[in-house]
Formats: C-alpha cells, structure tokens, sequence
C-alpha cells in the first residue's frame, strides 16, 4: 500500500547562521516526512539541530540565520521564501510550534488569557457573532484549555502575566496555546522537560488525545526514548545537522543500525531500558564550522574506517528506513 501522502515533506534542508567564528550550518541537508495523522519522533544530542530544523520549517529563523537551500512542503505548499503575511496565516492555526523555551516564547507584556484567547479568536470557527459573546465564549475555551493541560484555578490565571507562572506552568500554558486552535501539525520541541513524571503523562496524553481526536500529525522532539517508544510511529534521529537513521520506531528502536542510534540505545536495546533520557556517548559532536565531507560520527566510532571520510548519503532499507552509514551495507558489519 501507498504511504499517505505527507502532510509534512523536508527535502535538504540547509539552515547557517553567521557567527564571530564563522558560518555555522546547524541544518546541513535534513530530508524528514511526516505523514497525516502520524507522530514522528525527532531524537539526538544537545545542538544536532532538531530546534532549528522546526524553526525553519515555522519560518521563525532570523538575521544572522537564514535558509540556504532546500525544500519544506506543508499540504504542498511550498514554505521556504514564503512572506511573512502568509506565514502568520499559518502559524498557529495549520501548524503550531511549543518552544523550548516558554519564558522567551510568551509576550511578558500580555496576560496568558490574551495571549491564548487572540489564537482561539483569529482561528476558531464557530464563534458567535457579536463582540461580546465572541469574546465570552473564547474566554472559555481558553479556560477549559488550561484545564485540560493541568493549570489549577484557569479562571483566575487567566488574568496572570507569564512572570506569574512558575516554569512548568508556563509550559503547560505554552500547550494550551498550540492546542486550542486545533493545528493540523503540532510540533512540540521538549514539551515536557519541566514538568514532573504526572504531569509529564497527563500532557502527552492530552496531546494523543487530541491527535485521535483531529487526526492532527505532532513532531515530538525529545531527549526522552521512553516516550518515543510509547508515543510515535516514527523516529528521526539526528546528529551533527544531519539525520542519521529513521524508521517506524519499533524497528529503530529494535535493530539500531547507525553506530549513533546504537550509542543512544546504550547498544542493547531492551525496552525495559528506555526509561531513560539519552545517554552521553563519550566524545563530542563536531563543531559545525567547516565541516569534512565525511560521516561526523567516525570520531567517537568504533567501527570507524578510511572509507568513512567520503561523504555518507541516507541509505535507503527497503523503503521504510534510512540510515547515513556504511554498516547499512553490511560493509563494516562483523
Ligand atoms: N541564533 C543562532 N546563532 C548561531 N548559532 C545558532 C543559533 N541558533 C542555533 N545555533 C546553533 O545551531 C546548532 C543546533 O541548535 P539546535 O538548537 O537546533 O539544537 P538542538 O538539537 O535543538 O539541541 P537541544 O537538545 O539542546 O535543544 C547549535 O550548534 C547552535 O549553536
Ligand atoms: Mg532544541
């Protein structure tokens, strides 16, 4: 059977920033899919470029950053060298980012009630007719969002500035926001990193609830295996600006093939292991200034070989899988 056609298609993506030391490419030709209704899960270390990479496909990469080559396909329109206008038509009302970041990501000079309540006013259907009762009944949605993702007493916090609200609060009011416009694409970047392990579950399970609901496709990105396990259908992970392996999860997570995914599983992959964050693997990344044609993993590799500095493309298994590495070939295998 045919894949669905995706809702979501990045085609080597390139995104650089200018920095003091040079140019730095945090996204050096990200090729990703997400299918309608699915969760794809996007793994890897500290600066891999998984924030970025969502960044660019939100328009939201500024001076001295900027997009310089490649393809993102949202319902086949093309994003890349779309205005702002039409950018702010899409944003959280076809697509909606949760940033890392909840502090820098609300406007400390609005109370979280304006905040939530100008998306569910801009991009709500179905709201009555007067300025009145609009507004009315949008305060209530907005109330009833905040109690689906856990906010105690949302008719007075409503009224609070984000200052007001402590760091887990704030990312439960960041998901609110995503959510109450009812995107088509949700992409949550760590959107459970503050909260503690209840809330953690209540609130990917509201967002699962929310995708059965809608049909709505998420891009989870996550330091969490465990969750990836428990919640996508597919997992990307990345590394360097890159990503190195994808497949359905079962499989990834199952017969790891890239070296680095290997490292992440902590080499035997076991379920009962995956309650755990991502592991450090010793070593660090390359930095992402001039940067040598070959695979950026053979530094901390042990199958590492001469072959490995040629450029490494995503090697195709059976259609499903990728991986950016020669053991993919059997070559380098035993
Ligand atoms: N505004 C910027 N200026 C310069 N470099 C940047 C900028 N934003 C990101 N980078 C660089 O891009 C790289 C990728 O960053 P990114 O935030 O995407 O990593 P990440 O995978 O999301 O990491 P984390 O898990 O810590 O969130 C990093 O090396 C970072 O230093
Ligand atoms: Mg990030």
């Amino acid at each position: 059977m045919a894949d669905p056609q995706p809702i979501l298609e990045i085609r080597d993506l390139i995104t650089r920033f200018a920095t003091r030391h040079g140019v730095v490419t945090a996204v050096d030709g990200v090729s990703l899919t997400v299918a309608a209704g699915e969760c794809l899960g996007v793994v890897g270390e500290s600066g891999s470029g998984k924030s970025v990479t969502f960044a660019s496909v939100m328009g939201l990469i500024r001076q001295p950053g900027w997009i310089d080559g490649g393809s993102i396909v949202f319902e086949e329109r093309q994003l890349v060298g779309l205005g702002e206008p039409a950018y702010r038509a899409l944003r959280g009302k076809d697509i909606a980012m949760t940033m890392q970041d909840a502090l820098t990501a609300l406007n400390p000079a609005l109370t979280v009630g304006t905040q939530i309540m100008e998306v569910i006013l801009a991009h709500v259907d179905g709201l009555p007719a007067g300025q009145r009762g609009r507004n009315r009944a949008a305060r209530e949605q907005a109330t009833e969002m905040m109690r689906l993702v856990g906010i105690p007493s949302p008719e007075t916090r409503l009224d609070e500035y984000p200052h007001q609200f402590s760091g887990g609060m704030r990312q439960r009011m960041m998901i609110a926001i995503a959510l109450a416009c009812r995107p088509k694409l949700l992409i949550a970047d760590e959107p459970t990193t503050a909260l503690d392990v209840t809330i953690q579950a209540q609130v990917l399970e509201l967002i699962a609830d929310i995708r059965r609901e809608l049909g709505m496709s998420v891009v989870l990105i996550t330091h969490d295996l465990g969750v990836v396990a428990e919640f996508c259908d597919r997992i990307a992970v990345m590394y360097a600006g890159q990503v190195v392996e994808t497949g359905p999860t079962g499989d990834v997570i199952g017969q790891p093939t890239h070296p680095y995914t290997q490292g992440l599983l902590g080499s035997i992959p076991r379920l009962s292991h995956l309650d755990e964050r991502i592991r450090p693997i010793e070593g660090q990344a390359p930095e992402l200034i001039d940067l040598p044609d070959g695979c950026r993993f053979q530094g901390r590799c042990e199958f590492a070989q001469p072959a490995c500095e040629a450029f490494q493309p995503m090697r195709d298994r059976d259609g499903r899988r990728g991986v950016r590495c020669r053991l993919a070939d059997g070559e380098l295998a035993a």
